[in-house]
């Protein structure tokens, strides 16, 4: 067990670290509010290789390992979650999926320009179309339509909260092709956006990660060449399944920024901010809290490294996936909410930043699987 990083792990936390301090920080704020895409920062991203971290060189990718991403989102989360969101579905669910169960031909049309996060000098990136109105945390109940056509599908249906969603060059569908069949009836498809009859929803108002790019996405008779489905007849739902493990992974890493940014932000204040003739910090009420974060903080630090060190093994990391997402973002919502009281009242205005990080922190609890589903996860898994 060597819980030192590697010279390159440190290398990639140095410049993610760099780019939220220089790039990321400057405007979240108005950003926020505004509820504006950082598209501008999605394209720096794309430069400097943080859009496919995890994708094969030869796929336009960096071929980094899991750990260093978890890593580069853990800084760009400490200030703008609403990057990091776009950053992770991109890498986790989009790219790691084509590129583990796409064909040769997807991956060489779709993968690599995902992975380079650009085509053409334009940002280029994925989504990934599972939600529905009536199918979040059940998804095998899938009412999203794909009626084999012969050489092509007919996708009939609406996808809900979906990240990346008007920005997305690519979606990736699940869809029922047979609901006889429940789960095993459910299919993958590699959808470009610009494909008649589909219609982008208006952008949602959320509570946090208001700068992300949320959206419902509508198919009205959207034709889709059957080259584009992906893997064999039926193998949708296990394809979502999995590349959700993963993408938990990056969530996980979300939350766990979330926090330490949150805490970090509430350390610094404990020691400029006196009362009672001394700095904060040195009040036992504020000292145990931030004993308290500093411990819960990395403690999800280790289950999210071990879920990523599990991936890069190629072990199952189901478990620890479904584990380090649960306790992250549990932390993420006690960390930020703790944060907030450390700053009195300066913590519930927005200079601040930290009521931004406490917003920020609730979604992580809710998307790419609730805290009970992860519960269920972890649940089946042990008393199996
Ligand atoms: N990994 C691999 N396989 C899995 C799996 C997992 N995590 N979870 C389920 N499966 C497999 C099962 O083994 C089963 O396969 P077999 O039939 O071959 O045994 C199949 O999938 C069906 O599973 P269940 O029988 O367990 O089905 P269920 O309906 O009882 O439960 C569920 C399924 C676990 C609840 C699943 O529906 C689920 O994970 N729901 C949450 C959905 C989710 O995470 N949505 C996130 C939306 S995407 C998003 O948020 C992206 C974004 O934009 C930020």
């Amino acid at each position: 067990m060597d819980f030192k990083l590697t010279e390159e792990q440190l290398m990639i936390q140095k410049a993610a670290r760099a780019f939220a301090q220089q790039q990321c920080l400057p405007g979240v704020i108005e950003r926020d509010e505004h509820q504006k895409f950082p598209k501008e920062l999605l394209e720096q991203l794309a430069d400097l290789g943080f859009l496919g971290m995890m994708a094969a060189p030869e796929f336009g990718g960096a071929g980094m390992d899991t750990i260093s991403y978890v890593i580069a989102m853990e800084e760009i989360s400490k200030v703008d979650a609403s990057v990091s969101v776009a950053m992770s579905v991109n890498n986790s669910l989009v790219c790691w999926g084509l590129e583990h169960y796409g064909t040769e031909e997807q991956k060489k049309k779709y993968l690599t320009p995902l992975a380079q996060g650009k085509k053409d000098g334009a940002l280029y990136i994925g989504a990934f179309l599972l939600s529905e109105p009536e199918a979040g945390s059940d998804a095998t109940h899938q009412h999203t339509s794909a009626v084999d056509k012969g050489d092509h599908y007919v996708l009939n249906g609406v996808k809900n909260w979906i990240t990346n969603g008007s920005t997305a060059s690519v979606y990736l569908v699940m869809a029922q092709t047979d609901a006889s069949k429940g789960p095993k009836g459910i299919n993958a498809f590699i959808v470009e956006k610009n494909t008649d009859g589909i219609t982008v929803g208006a952008k949602e108002n959320k509570l946090g990660i208001r700068g992300s790019d949320t959206h419902s996405v509508s198919f009205t008779d959207v034709k889709v060449p059957k080259e584009n489905r992906i893997g064999a007849d039926g193998f949708g739902f296990t394809f979502a399944m999995k590349t959700l493990n993963g993408g938990r992974i990056g969530i996980a890493a979300q939350a766990l920024g979330i926090a330490s940014g949150a805490y970090e932000l509430a350390l610094a204040y404990s020691k400029q901010r006196q009362s009672f003739g001394k700095p904060i910090h040195e009040h036992q009420a504020i000292q145990f809290k931030l004993a308290e974060m500093a411990t819960k903080i990395q403690s999800a630090r280790y289950l999210c490294y071990h879920a990523a060190w599990e991936k890069d093994q190629g072990l199952d990391y189901t478990t620890s996936a479904a584990m380090a997402k649960l306790h992250a973002s549990d932390t993420a919502m006690w960390v930020t909410t703790e944060a907030v009281q450390v700053h009195g009242g300066y913590g519930f205005v927005k200079e601040y930043h930290v009521e931004r990080l406490m917003r920020d922190a609730k979604i992580t609890q809710i998307y790419e699987g609730t805290s009970e589903i992860q519960k269920m996860v972890i649940g089946r898994s042990i008393t199996k």
